[in-house]
Parts: structure tokens; C-alpha cells; sequence
């Protein structure tokens, strides 16, 4: 038993969509939530600096002492490797990816066996989730589309599945999935589910659309059980969420991935100094 807290991140606001699987699944456990919403997005760049942002993300993470760490970021965890390998080595607590869940669970739900990525060009430009299919079944055909313009319409608010421009971004970005005739497709950038309903109607019912915030989100509660780490309070878990930009801006979208206004408390902190 571990009474300590989780620790979330992602490089915005994507990464409520696992918060909230969590908070679901889990709901005494206290929740540490951070959001690098002075530096989002991280999809555009290098490697390098991804790596160097998401040290400091969990940096920050470990001064609040959490017990394990999910990055709810594709961007990230793609990055990262299958099992957190380049990030982890400064941890000394569990890492979890949304990499390899959300791997497992398209290898699972594949019919004939073609599937889509839709990830940040970070995501799509390293192949993760390529290699990662392979080594479960060598013979997936696995097609990549990264989706730059997701992310700011996300972030903005344009998610109503009605949002002229944000349908039209997504049959733009869907063709080649459509014609490559996937019946799978990965959302591997967590802030995609926020747009699944618009991504479905695109695809068609019969696409199995996978989140992957909620997808690490179900890992770790299983990684908890089985580490024996879960709380054992049975009050209502505390929220505290950080961003490093205004915690006004974050508030007012937030509620968009939440379903609901943001419970617990919002703070702002300098990230560089981690
Ligand atoms: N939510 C992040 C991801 O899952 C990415 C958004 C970004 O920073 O580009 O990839």
C-alpha cells in the first residue's frame, strides 16, 4: 500500500483525457495533474528538447513525491521508448508510457489486421508505435498520419462535432486512412479523443477508434495493483493540477476534456527551475 500520489503529465491539457480514465478508475487515490502549457506543443520538435522537457515534467513530479509517473503525452512515451527506457533512468519511481497499452489494445481489436496512427510528427516521424506492433505480430500493417493541426483546434476549443473547420481538418487527415482501408485506428496523441466523436464519424462506425490516455490510464491501475501500490484511504482522492502558463487559460478549456469544471486546486509554477 502507497497513501502517495500520482503523478500526470503531459505537454497541455491532452493529457485530462487519461487523468480523468484515472480519476474514474481510481477514484481515493490523490492525483497530482501537470500541464506544460507555457511550452505545448511538444509534437513539432526535436528529440532533444522532447526529452529535455519531459526530465523537467518529472523532475517537477517527483518534488511532490508521487508514487509512479504516467506521461499522458504519445508524444513523449513515443520518445521515450516501449518501456520509458531513455527517461526512466532518472526515476525512482515506476514509469508508465501510453505506448505499449495502446499497442496491445489495437493488436487485440484488429479484424484484418490493417492499422492507423494518428499522432503529433514527433510520434509518426519515430515509428513507436510501428516497432511496438511488429514485436506483438510481426504481420500488422501499421499506416502513420501525423495531425499537426489537431492540436491547436483542441486546445482552442474548436472540438464541437459540428466545427466546420475542425471536419474538415479531419477528412483532410483521414484520406489516406480511409483508402489504406484500416478497421483500427490508434488516437495516439492523448488530446484526440476530444475530437473522437467528428474522427468516427469520418472513419465510420466500424473503425475501432483507440484512446490512449485511457488505455496508459487502465495500465497503471493494474501496474499499482500489482506492485501493491494502490491507497488504501478510502475518502475521496485530492486533484492538484500545475500548469507553467496562466492558470486562468487552463481552467476554461480544461472542462472541456473533463466533461465537467475543474475540481481541486490549479496552480502556476516555473518550470525551468526543474
Ligand atoms: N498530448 C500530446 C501527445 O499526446 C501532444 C501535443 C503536443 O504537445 O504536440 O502527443
Amino acid at each position: 500500500m502507497d497513501n502517495r500520489p500520482i503523478g500526470v503529465f503531459d505537454s497541455g491539457l491532452g493529457g485530462l483525457t487519461a487523468f480523468k480514465a484515472l480519476s474514474k478508475l481510481l477514484p481515493n487515490e490523490d492525483i497530482v495533474y501537470f500541464g506544460d502549457t507555457g511550452r505545448v506543443p511538444y509534437g513539432t520538435r526535436s528529440r532533444e528538447t522532447i526529452v529535455k522537457y519531459a526530465r523537467q515534467d518529472m523532475a517537477f513530479l517527483q518534488s511532490k513525491d508521487v508514487k509512479m509517473i504516467l506521461a499522458a503525452c504519445g508524444t513523449v512515451s513515443s520518445v521515450a521508448g516501449s518501456k520509458g527506457e531513455l527517461l526512466s533512468d532518472t526515476l525512482n519511481v515506476p514509469f508508465v508510457g501510453v505506448l505499449r497499452p495502446t499497442a496491445r489494445e489495437a493488436a487485440t481489436a484488429t479484424r484484418n489486421g490493417k492499422i492507423g496512427v494518428l499522432g503529433t510528427t514527433a510520434t509518426v516521424r519515430s515509428g513507436s508505435y510501428q516497432k511496438e506492433l511488429a514485436a506483438i505480430n510481426p504481420d500488422l500493417q501499421v499506416f502513420g498520419q501525423d495531425c499537426p493541426l489537431f492540436v491547436p483546434l483542441v486546445e482552442s476549443g474548436f472540438v464541437q462535432p459540428g466545427d466546420p473547420i475542425t471536419r474538415l481538418t479531419v477528412e483532410r487527415y483521414l484520406a489516406p486512412m480511409k483508402e489504406a482501408d484500416v478497421d483500427t485506428l490508434i488516437l495516439g496523441c492523448t488530446h484526440y479523443p476530444i475530437i473522437a466523436p467528428v474522427i468516427s464519424e469520418v472513419m465510420g462506425k466500424d473503425v475501432v477508434l483507440i484512446n490512449s490516455g485511457r488505455e496508459a490510464a487502465r495500465f497503471c491501475v493494474a501496474l499499482l495493483a500489482e506492485m501493491e501500490l494502490l491507497t488504501e484511504k478510502t475518502a475521496p482522492g485530492e486533484r492538484h493540477f500545475y500548469v507553467s502558463d496562466r492558470t486562468e487559460g487552463f481552467s476554461s478549456v480544461a472542462g472541456i476534456f473533463l466533461g465537467q469544471d475543474v475540481q481541486g486546486e490549479v496552480s502556476h509554477i516555473d518550470i525551468d527551475k526543474y
